[in-house]
């Protein structure tokens, strides 16, 4: 089964990424040589949800012209397209969210605002779950309420909610999202691990293997970085890494 980076900062110029296209060039061509040929990789652009609509045409644009990007430096690696959505206000629903998903999917890449109370953020996945949206939640260990407690992480999990921690946190200076991080593969409280890379230099999936099944248990790494991905951007559904581990 192939492998699929489900969160990534590929396109130049349009968040914290890489700033200019020469180094857009660079960092696709490292993920193209480290995740090999028929991978799967998405640009993962930060949207905010209360300015989505504004964003959704530039976001695509940008996309479209990287076309060219990968055509040059991603060999056998195909890239889709499926924004971050900071869910920054409890504004109405915009109908462009429907262009952020995973194509062909209903499944949304979405993050929240590091100091949310947990309440809040049960709310706001809540509302959008009862819109039709699956959700997938990146880095869970960066938000305070998880690094206080992981009953609040179980509960999304059990609402259906995809949880989505990131190799780039297992590399961060901060230890609070560091050891959170640690813990939750720990208890396999995960579905998915994506690099959540932004430049050449950061840490690709096919490098922590070793480490992923030394923390999470042997075969873990194939579920968080094969099984469960692909099943997240096929519209299927990912099994939890404890329930998913024999
Ligand atoms: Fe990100």
């Amino acid at each position: 089964m192939r492998i699929v980076d489900a969160h990534c900062h590929l396109l130049p110029l349009i968040d914290d990424g890489p700033g200019g296209w020469d180094e857009a060039e660079a960092l696709l061509g490292r993920l193209a040589v480290s995740l090999g040929s028929g991978s799967l990789c998405f640009a993962s652009p930060h949207v905010r949800f209360s300015a989505c609509a504004a964003q959704s045409s530039p976001v695509h644009a940008r996309m479209d012209e990287y076309t060219a990007v990968v055509e040059k430096a991603a060999g056998g690696m195909r890239v889709g397209l499926a924004p971050e959505i900071l869910l920054d206000a409890l504004s109405p629903v915009p109908p462009e969210l429907s262009f952020m998903c995973y194509p062909g999917t209903n499944r949304l890449l979405v993050e929240l605002p590091p100091r949310l109370p947990g309440m809040i953020a049960v709310l706001m996945l809540g509302r959008l779950a009862r819109r039709g949206f699956s959700l997938m939640l990146a880095h869970p260990e960066r938000y305070r309420f998880a690094q206080r407690r992981s009953s609040a992480v179980v509960s999304l999990a059990s609402a259906g909610i995809a949880l989505q921690i990131s190799l780039r946190s297992l590399r961060s200076p901060l230890s609070a999202v560091r050891l959170t991080a640690e813990r939750l593969l720990r208890d396999g409280l995960c579905h998915v691990l994506a690099s959540d890379c932004h430049h050449p230099g950061d840490a690709m999936l096919t490098e922590c293997r070793g480490e992923i099944d030394t923390l999470s248990g042997r075969g873990s790494w194939d579920i968080l970085c094969r099984t469960n991905p692909s099943a997240v951007v096929e519209g299927g559904r990912p099994v939890l890494l404890r329930e998913a581990l024999p």
